[in-house]
C-alpha cells in the first residue's frame, strides 16, 4: 500500500498518536495489517468531533477519537489499542449485554444510562447516552462494534438538582401558603372574637341601662307593696292574694333585672372567698327540689379543691341556671353531672395559673352550631313564650366575668351539653358557711333614732322615708351632698346617714360618705346602689352597701334591726 496510514489523516491528537503508537502489544496488530472495513471506521471516527470509538475483533481492540479521549480521562492514552474489557472492567456488567447484542448483529441505544466509572482515580457516578452498532466486513460478518456517545452527567445532575430545587420550592411554597392560611385564619378568628366581644359589650350597656331604670321602678313597687301590707290592715284593704300576686310579680321582675345586671356587670357584687365543694353540697336540697323527680344530680366533687372568690348569690344562681337548662334539655329525665376540680394551666414560660373548674353536663338534646353561637346573648331563647326569657346563660356569662373567670361551652346535637366555669383560685381562707336555716348573725338591736336620708330620686326617697319611719326612725331627707353636709353641720341630732351612691353633679355618694367620716368619725353611714360601678372605687369593707331594690327586711337587717324580735 503506497500510503498505508492515510486513514489517520486529520485525526487530531489521537490520529497523530496512532501514527507513532507501538502496536506490538495490541490485539489489533499494526495499522498496516488492518482490514479495509476497520480503516474506514477509524477514518470516520477520527474526523468526527462527536465522541466515538470502535471495538474490533474477538478481543475487542479499542480505538477512539479526541472527543472520546476526554471521556476516558486518565485511561487515555493507555486505552489506545487495548482490550475493551481491560479499559472498562468497572462498568462491564452494565455494558457487556449491549456489546454482546451488537456483536450478535443487533444495534442498541441507551439514554442517560447510569454508570459508576473509575477514570480519574476515584469512583464517579456518570450518565451516558449512546448507540452501539455492529460493523460488518466484506463478507457481511460482524467483526466489531461502533459507538457514538455523549456524556450526560452534567445534564442529569442539573436536572436532578432542578427537580430537587423544585420540590423544595414547592414544599416551601406549600408550607408558606399553609402558614399564611393559618395566619389569615387566625386573623379571621381574632376579628370574630373582637366583634363578638364588642357586641356583648354594647348589649351589656343596653341591658344594664334598661335594667337600672327598671330596678328603680321595682324598688318603688316593692317598698309600696310592703308598706301597704304593713299599714292597710283594715277591712277595706285589697284581699291578700292581690298583695301576693303583686309580690310575685315584683320578685320575678327583681330576678330578671338581677340577671340583666349580672350580665352587664352593673350589679353590686359581694365577692368572698368560699369553699365551692361545701357550697355545692349545701345546694343539693335546693337543686333536688327545683329540678323535679326524673332528674338526678350527680356531684363529682374533687379532693382539696381550692377556694374561689365569688359572690355566693350569683354563684348559686349560675349553677341553678345551668341545671335548669340541663333539665329543659332532657324532657324525659336524665342525669346532670356536676364536676369540680383544680386545674393548672401553663402558658409559655409564665407562671402556672391556678383555677377551679366547675362543669355542669347533661345528656340532653344538645345545640346546633347556630344556637351555640348565640346563647350568651341576653334574650336569646329557643324556648316557648313564658318558658324561657333567654337570660340564664347571660347571667352565667356575667358571673364568670365578674369573677375574673371564663365560661366555655361544648355541645353536640343528640349527645348533650357541658358548660364549664373556670374561676381563678382565691388565695384567701374560705369564710365559714352559715348552716342552712340559721338566722343572720347580725341581730343586735340598734337604738332607733334620726336618719339623714340622701337620695335624689323623689319617689325612691319618699318610699325609703316611709320604710325608715315604719321601722321607727325619724327621717330628714336631702337631695344631694351639699345639702347633706349642711344638714349635718346644722343638726346635732342625726344618728346615721343613709345615702344613695349615684348622685347628680360631681360628688358621688362615696365621696360624701368619706367626707362625713372625716368630719364625724363615729357617725354610722349606710350606702345603697343598684349600680356596681358606683361601688367599684370603694375599698373592701369601707362602708356597708345595701343593694337596690331592697326589701324592708333587708333594710332592717342592714340597720341592725331584728324584725322577728321586733314583732314579738
Ligand atoms: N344544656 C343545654 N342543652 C341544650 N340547649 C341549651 C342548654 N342550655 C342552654 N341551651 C340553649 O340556649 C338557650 C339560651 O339559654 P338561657 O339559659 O340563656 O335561656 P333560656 O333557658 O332559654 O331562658 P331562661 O334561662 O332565661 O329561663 C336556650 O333557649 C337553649 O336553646
Ligand atoms: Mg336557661
Amino acid at each position: 500500500m503506497s500510503q498505508p496510514l492515510e486513514f489517520f489523516a486529520g485525526g487530531g491528537n489521537v490520529g497523530a498518536l496512532m501514527r507513532t503508537h507501538n502496536w506490538s502489544s495490541s490485539p489489533l496488530g499494526p495499522p498496516e495489517s488492518w482490514p479495509q472495513s476497520l480503516r474506514a471506521v477509524v477514518s470516520l471516527l477520527l474526523q468526527s468531533r462527536f465522541p466515538m470509538f470502535v471495538a474490533w475483533g474477538k478481543d475487542l481492540g479499542f480505538l477512539y477519537n479526541d472527543s472520546y479521549a476526554e471521556i476516558l480521562g486518565a485511561k487515555h492514552p493507555r486505552a489506545l489499542g487495548s482490550r475493551f474489557y481491560d479499559i472498562w472492567s468497572e462498568i462491564w456488567a452494565d455494558i457487556s449485554p449491549l456489546i454482546d447484542a451488537a456483536m450478535a448483529g443487533q444495534a442498541t441505544y441507551r439514554e442517560d444510562l447510569p454508570l459508576l466509572m473509575n477514570r480519574k482515580g476515584y469512583d464517579e457516578q456518570t450518565w451516558f447516552t449512546f448507540s452501539y452498532s455492529p460493523v460488518r466486513d466484506e463478507s457481511g460478518q460482524v467483526v466489531g462494534m461502533f459507538c457514538a456517545c455523549t456524556e450526560t452527567t452534567q445534564k442529569v445532575l442539573a436536572l436532578r438538582g432542578l427537580r430537587e430545587l423544585n420540590e423544595t420550592l414547592e414544599r416551601r411554597v406549600e408550607e408558606a401558603v399553609a402558614e399564611q392560611m393559618d395566619h389569615q385564619e387566625k386573623l379571621r378568628t381574632a376579628e370574630a372574637a373582637l366583634r363578638q366581644a364588642q357586641k356583648m359589650e354594647s348589649l351589656g350597656q343596653l341591658t344594664g341601662g334598661v335594667a337600672h331604670d327598671f330596678n328603680n321602678l321595682l324598688a318603688v313597687f316593692a317598698s309600696g307593696v310592703q308598706l301597704l301590707e304593713r299599714t292597710a290592715k283594715a277591712a277595706t284593704a285589697p284581699p291578700p292574694r292581690v298583695f301576693e300576686a303583686m309580690r310575685r310579680a315584683i320578685s320575678r321582675g327583681t330576678g330578671l333585672t338581677r340577671h340583666l345586671l349580672a350580665f352587664s356587670r352593673r350589679r353590686p357584687v359581694n365577692p368572698e372567698s368560699i369553699d365551692i365543694v361545701a357550697h355545692l353540697q349545701g345546694m343539693r336540697a335546693m337543686l333536688d327540689g327545683s329540678l323535679g323527680g326524673n332528674i338526678e344530680v350527680q356531684m363529682n366533687l374533687g379532693e382539696g379543691v381550692w377556694p374561689i372568690e365569688v359572690d355566693t348569690g350569683e354563684l348559686e344562681l349560675a349553677v341553678l341556671n345551668l341545671c335548669l337548662n340541663a333539665r329543659d334539655a332532657m324532657p324525659d329525665g336524665g342525669v346532670i353531672t356536676i364536676n369540680v376540680e383544680n386545674v393548672e394551666t401553663h402558658s409559655g414560660d409564665s407562671e402556672a395559673a391556678e383555677y377551679v373548674k366547675i362543669s355542669v353536663a347533661d345528656t340532653g338534646q344538645g345545640m346546633t352550631p347556630e344556637v351555640k353561637a348565640r346563647v350568651f346573648e341576653p334574650f336569646f331563647t329557643t324556648k316557648d313564650v313564658g318558658k324561657g326569657s333567654g337570660l340564664g346563660l347571660p347571667q352565667v356569662y356575667g358571673f364568670a366575668q365578674q369573677s375574673s373567670g371564663q365560661v366555655t361551652l361544648d355541645s353536640a346535637v343528640g349527645i348533650g351539653t357541658i358548660v364549664t366555669l373556670t374561676l381563678p383560685r382565691s388565695l384567701h381562707e374560705p369564710v365559714a358557711q352559715p348552716a342552712e336555716g340559721e338566722l343572720p348573725a347580725k341581730v343586735a338591736t340598734a337604738r332607733r333614732g334620726h336618719v339623714l336620708l340622701v337620695e335624689d330620686d323623689r319617689e325612691v326617697a319618699a318610699l325609703s322615708r316611709e320604710l325608715l319611719v315604719s321601722l321607727g326612725f325619724v327621717v330628714t331627707h336631702v337631695a344631694g351632698p351639699d345639702a347633706a353636709l349642711g344638714a349635718l353641720a346644722n343638726s346635732r341630732q342625726i344618728d346615721m346617714v343613709f345615702s344613695d351612691i349615684m348622685m347628680p353633679g360631681g360628688v358621688s355618694g362615696l365621696q360624701l360618705a368619706r367626707e362625713i367620716r372625716r368630719r364625724y368619725p363615729n357617725l354610722p353611714v349606710l350606702l345603697t346602689t343598684g349600680y356596681v360601678e358606683a361601688a367599684a372605687d370603694m375599698e373592701d369593707g369601707e362602708f356597708d352597701v345595701l343593694p337596690k331594690p331592697f326589701t324592708l327586711e333587708a333594710l332592717a337587717e342592714a340597720l341592725g334591726i331584728d324584725l322577728i324580735q321586733d314583732v314579738r
